[in-house]
């Protein structure tokens, strides 16, 4: 196809095509062969906008015990929710680089969410990728890298999933900004176009998905914008090729809410089931399924094969989790379903708040405690661990951290007197209108512990950081003074009166929907918000008062809570400046989290998921967020193709402020002992992809009469809901509705697939990495070592073309606890599909021809000589 434009790919690959997914689909058939067709409808489609209690809600199989499914929000938590934990947000946790926790988080996730009957977590997120570094959503993912997206989204869904919960990676793909992300809210006819080149897809976009799929994620959301010009719930290239066909996606997709613009040409482009069920918008009564969805199948627009489909992947899907597990997932006619409502917080409310009929009523909260697990597993602490590992030094002159808390050691201190310690700003203190104060935390008010959308959560409670200080620092030897606003008339006065200066500073940002002043979803600029700069400049321009040359006697210590890259340079350079750190979005523990860093009673472990610029342009020139819509669909190319954060800093050697995977600790940490060499084949292509050993199971296509579909005889409707039945067998217009360009042309196999993430010989190791790393004191910590693979500049592609190949790019990491002094091995093992480039010719993972490096080190710009090593090749 042209720039722009999207090829088309059909017919939709079925489900049931891979071992571990086998018995699910067995099951499935024998289920999903007694629907009937109006049943099979009932489940592909949500009843419409809060409609049920949860914020998706599917039509259940009564007759066949098969409920009604429960989505909820979302990625950090669970959202609309009581006695549910805040955890910190994805970004935070890109930052922890630490697997093990990726993991409990989900797992934690999973499990709250199941004790409230919720059946689809509407996470984990890995798009937006982080192209855009103001892009509103991006702190709901893990950073801007296909790697460290890629794993820490597997490793969350690996526990969502293990608690039984589906889990869902969003959104599919490349929903980069909120502007013009979909029509209604931009006014624009239609949504946002992006624009991306084949490769790019592969190598950035769709990697976080393909490792999501390897992970065995059972549902994938379809984001609002279109991709080359086709909106992403119809996409067949997207959804039928790449994420079916060659990923071996088993799971289903489900549209994001109103983003399927369309009923047959979603239905045959690979959509299976529409959220929320309403039409073009919302609680419109008009879907775009449902009854339309039974016509379509009765006068075979929409083949019975397709819809067989699409209601196989979600049972299977529900099968595969062990949602029919009585004991784990009871009836409704027994207790199950969900145990809360998303639309009041009263005990009793509607059933169908969303209908302009609804009168039913019944308990609908019966406010569930789940921050703890029955083995004494506490939310609230694991809240915690993540939120200090995702907190990133990045300065610390004259090692003025760690803190002590009876201020032992600080120079100015002379017994007799308090050391004086000042906490400025806004951020450091709690909202006085409340946590809670603005729905899904749309304002950015008091500290900033979560963005805002529907990616947020209520909090439970919200540490402070002034409320933690206050109980860390020893009110015997430390005297504490509060500057609760970020105003910095007279704060001179009160910061020449410290000794150590502690200021707070913030960025917010989040889901388009709500604007909290002029900042629409996506952020206008980089820099702390509110005032934050000018406030740091005053505090750390006069903390302790000037000495005789003009500099400060105290020292400064900035705290950002931010949603993302955020400059620095207008104070980091500041001689009063002696540390920042980077504490991102820390959820309910914020507080407590920061002190136990600067405290030292964690020493600081977290990295940089983005590079930190100088310029804002240092980004790049299409780093910038489209606002002003440059036609009836606006147009966004991806013109930098792969070149997005540190691989664009690299490639027009950039210096950053602080580059991706950059952190300190309090001790520092050396590598030595590094041994690569090759194992397995290297061929430049993997192994031909093999057929299935599994076939889907084959239902009956046979097209029911109409009669069957029609209302049941005295049943009671209610206006807007959504219903899968038509009211005469007439109403089914004869002849198939048109099917799209290409459809007739039956599409080969993509040779990348064969297995879930694509074809199995992508996995297979072809380089073996050891190492030592050493703490060489003084304290005990974690290391992050990261494996960077680098290519010789003059590496040619399968054609012996030159390539253009980015200079290095993370392909694993392992974070790893030492004592002072210690030394341990690492070992990595680099895959097929690491070291390989996508080739659009052969359509294929390739191993170029040329030299590659392997080198590990403790950031992207940090990897010693002594640690690389390149591989006869
Ligand atoms: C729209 C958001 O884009 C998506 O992430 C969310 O899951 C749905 N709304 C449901 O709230």
């Amino acid at each position: 196809p042209l720039y722009g434009e999207s090829d088309s790919w059909y017919p939709s690959p079925q489900g049931g095509t891979v071992e571990a997914w086998r018995q699910s689909y067995e099951r499935a058939a024998a289920l999903v062969s007694q629907m009937t067709l109006v049943e099979k409808v009932n489940i592909t489609t949500g009843t419409g906008w809060s409609m049920g209690m949860c914020v998706g809600n599917t039509g259940p199989v009564d007759r066949l015990d098969f409920p009604s499914l429960c989505l909820q929000d979302g990625p950090l938590g669970l959202r609309f929710m009581d006695n549910a934990t805040a955890f910190p947000a994805g970004i935070t946790v890109g930052a922890t680089w630490n697997k093990d926790l990726m993991y409990e988080r989900g797992r934690a996730h999973g499990f709250e969410a199941r004790l409230k009957g919720i059946n689809v977590i509407l996470g984990p997120a890995m798009g937006p990728f982080g192209r855009l570094p103001a892009g509103g959503r991006n702190w709901e993912g893990f950073g801007a890298d296909p790697v460290l997206q890629g794993i820490a989204a597997a490793r969350t869904i690996q526990g969502i999933q293990a608690e039984g919960v589906i889990a869902t990676a969003k959104h599919y793909v490349a929903n980069e900004q909120e502007h013009f992300r979909q029509s209604w809210e931009w006014g624009t006819p239609n949504a946002i176009s992006s624009n991306i080149d084949d490769r790019t897809m592969h190598e950035i976009y769709a990697w976080p998905f393909a490792e999501s799929v390897r992970a065995g994620v059972a549902s994938v959301m379809c984001s609002y914008n279109q991709i080359n010009n086709s909106y992403a719930c119809q996409n067949s290239k997207l959804l039928n090729g790449v994420l079916k066909d060659e990923l071996g996606f088993q799971g289903f997709v489900q549209s994001d809410w109103l983003a399927q613009r369309s009923g047959v040409a979603a239905a045959l482009a690979g959509l299976d089931m529409t959220m929320p069920g309403d039409g073009l918008f919302w609680q419109d009564g008009q879907s775009l399924w449902g009854s339309e969805l039974t016509k379509a199948v009765l006068n075979s627009s929409v083949p019975m094969d397709r819809l067989n489909d699409m209601v196989m992947r979600i049972v299977a899907a529900w099968y595969q989790l062990g949602q029919d597990d009585v004991e784990q997932w009871p009836k409704p006619s027994e207790g199950g379903g969900p145990n809360f409502s998303s639309w009041t917080k009263e005990r009793i409310g509607k059933l169908h708040p969303g209908s302009p009929d609804s009168k039913e009523t019944g308990v609908v909260n019966q406010y569930v405690p789940v921050r703890r697990t029955a083995e004494g597993g506490d939310h609230d602490d694991l809240a915690r661990k993540i939120a200090r590992e995702g907190i990133v030094l990045v300065k610390n002159e004259d090692k003025v951290l760690p803190l002590s808390r009876n201020a032992s050691g600080h120079p100015s201190l002379t017994r007799d007197e308090k050391l004086r310690v000042g906490i400025f700003g806004e951020d450091a203190f709690n909202n006085p209108r409340g946590i809670n104060a603005c729905p899904d935390r749309g304002c950015n008010e008091g500290t900033l512990s979560q963005g805002w959308g529907s990616g947020a959560v209520e909090l439970p409670y919200l540490i402070s950081p002034a409320e933690a200080l206050r109980g860390r620092f020893d009110s015997q030897f430390v005297d504490l003074t509060y500057w609760p606003t970020n105003v910095v008339q007279h704060v001179d006065g009160t910061a020449s009166a410290q000794e150590l200066c502690l200021v707070f500073v913030n960025s917010d940002a989040g889901e388009g929907f709500i604007s909290w002043k002029d900042v629409k979803g996506d952020r206008n600029d980089l820099y702390p918000q509110k005032g934050g700069d000018e406030l740091v400049q005053a505090v750390a321009a006069g903390c302790g008062g000037k000495n005789e040359s003009g500099y400060p006697v105290g020292d400064t210590i900035v705290v950002v809570h931010t949603v993302g890259p955020t400059i620095l340079e207008r104070w980091i350079d500041m001689p009063g400046v002696k540390a920042v750190l980077i504490a991102h979005l820390p959820g309910q523990e914020s507080g407590n989290a920061l002190a136990d860093v600067l405290f030292g009673d964690h020493n600081p472990s977290g990295r940089l998921p983005y590079t930190i610029a100088r310029k804002e342009e240092h980004y790049g020139p299409s780093s910038k967020i489209l606002r002003v819509a440059n036609g009836l669909a606006p147009q966004q190319n991806f013109t930098e193709g792969i070149y997005i954060d540190y691989r664009y800093f690299d490639k027009h050697n950039i210096t950053p402020r602080y580059e991706f995977g950059y952190g300190l600790s309090y001790s520092s940490f050396k590598l030595g002992g590094l041994f690569v060499h090759p194992v397995g084949s290297w061929t430049q292509e993997p192994k031909r992809r093999e057929a299935s050993p599994v076939s889907p199971p084959q239902l009956d296509r046979h097209i029911p009469d109409p009669e069957q579909a029609l209302w049941p005889e005295g049943m009671q409707r209610l206006r807007k809901y959504v219903y899968p039945y038509i009211s005469t067998a007439a109403e089914v217009k004869q002849g198939r509705y048109p099917y799209p360009e290409g459809y007739s042309h039956i599409q080969e196999p993509s040779p990348a697939g064969g297995g879930e993430g694509g074809n199995p010989s992508l996995y297979e190791t072809l380089v073996s990495i050891q190492a030592r790393v050493n703490n060489m004191g003084p304290v005990a910590g974690d290391a992050v070592v990261q494996l960077y693979v680098l290519y010789d500049p003059d590496t040619v592609g399968y054609g012996n073309k030159a390539l253009d190949l980015p200079v290095r790019v993370l392909r694993d990491w392992t974070k790893i606890y030492l004592e002072a002094g210690k030394t341990e091995g690492v070992r990595f093992g680099l895959t097929r599909k690491d070291i390989s480039y996508w080739d659009v010719e052969r359509q294929n993972w390739v191993v170029p021809r040329g030299r590659i490096t392997v080198c590990l080190g403790f950031s992207s710009r940090d990897l010693p000589p002594t640690a690389c090593s390149t591989l006869p090749h």
